[in-house]
């Protein structure tokens, strides 16, 4: 039985769809301010490890807008409370390449080792706010070759395409190779 330590509800309903034995735990950890998002993840998954017993799964996440040099990338939780989507939209006005990626590093410790897997979205942020599904900015991301945002899909459709769904399918098809599921 794994579990995801997260505050996220969203999150964890999504990758639910896809290893439906996972569990939630609601838990505080650091995060530390670094880089790139793995660091973040294998600091969090050695001082979890030192804590908790067990085996567990964390998730970091973060949209790339290439325009923005990548802004707000490891800032995201960040901007996101502070600027909303409605900051991010005013950032972009009037720009036209509104190129960005999301990423999520899903965090595995296992038997006292850590591993990492990664998930891409690739996709474009939209002139405007839509839909009411999913969280974050949800609203404001159009994945590749569609025409709707990931807050006008469904759960399920979100997963086919999005960086959490290819994360999260990395890490099952390995809990399975291991025969953990
Ligand atoms: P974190 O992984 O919780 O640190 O996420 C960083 C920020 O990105 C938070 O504001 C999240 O709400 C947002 N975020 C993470 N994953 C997604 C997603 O799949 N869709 C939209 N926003 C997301």
């Amino acid at each position: 039985m794994f579990k995801l330590i997260t505050h996220n509800r969203n999150k964890y309903l999504e990758m639910k769809k896809i290893i439906p034995s996972l569990e939630m735990l609601d838990m505080e950890y650091p995060e530390i301010q670094a880089d790139t998002i793995e660091e973040v993840i294998d600091f969090a998954l050695d001082h979890l490890g030192e804590r908790i017993e067990g085996d567990f799964i964390i998730d970091d996440s973060g949209l790339f807008i290439h325009e923005l040099n990548d802004f707000p990338g490891v800032y995201s939780a960040y901007i996101f409370k502070t600027l909303g989507n409605e900051g991010i939209l005013k950032l972009l006005e009037g720009v036209d390449r509104r190129d960005a990626t999301f990423k999520t590093v899903i965090g595995l410790r296992y038997k006292g080792e850590n591993f990492k897997f990664i998930g891409l979205c690739h996709g474009k942020i939209s002139k405007e706010a839509r839909g009411k599904y999913g969280f974050g900015y949800d609203p404001i991301f159009i994945p590749e070759r569609y025409s709707r945002t990931f807050a006008e899909m469904s759960t399920e459709e979100k997963n086919k395409v999005s960086h959490r769904g290819k994360a999260i399918r990395k890490l099952e098809a390995f809990l399975k190779r291991i025969g953990e599921i």
